[in-house]
């Protein structure tokens, strides 16, 4: 085994209040974090009950491609994120099996994360990230 737990599953939404009021009212989830991700053009919030993690992701632009992705639809599932414990380790050993890296380099997530992005082509057309929490 690979030792990896789920981290967060992230969710683009298009109306980012009325998405928190569902989770954290209705639903009765606590919020965790708020904040925006300027390099990777989101507001990200998340979502917590127990250790388990929903992210939600409000694209900073209309032309990004995260709106792009999102189209249409009210919300949309962005991708998983797996916790692991040596991203640069990680990294190295898929990209030594073949596995088509978008982040070659770990650069900072959401809630002083470190993280990589691995290929959808790559992992079965799921977009599929890693995060190293900060200690
Ligand atoms: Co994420």
């Amino acid at each position: 085994m690979n030792g990896w737990t789920i981290d967060h599953v992230a969710i683009v939404v298009a109306d980012l209040e009325a998405t928190i009021a569902l989770y954290t009212g209705t639903l009765g989830f606590a919020q965790l974090y708020r904040e925006i991700v300027a390099d990777q053009g989101i507001e990200a919030v998340g979502i917590r009950t127990g250790d388990s993690v929903i992210e939600l992701l409000r694209p900073l632009s209309e032309d990004s491609p995260i709106a792009k992705f999102r189209g249409d639809a009210a919300t949309k599932m962005h991708h998983i994120a797996y916790r692991v414990g040596d991203i640069v380790a990680e990294l190295a050993r898929l990209k030594a099996e073949g596995v088509r890296l978008i982040d070659e380099t770990p650069r900072k997530g959401a809630h002083g994360n470190t993280i990589a992005f691995l290929h959808p082509k790559s992992t079965g057309g799921v977009l599929t990230e890693l995060c190293q929490p900060a200690r």
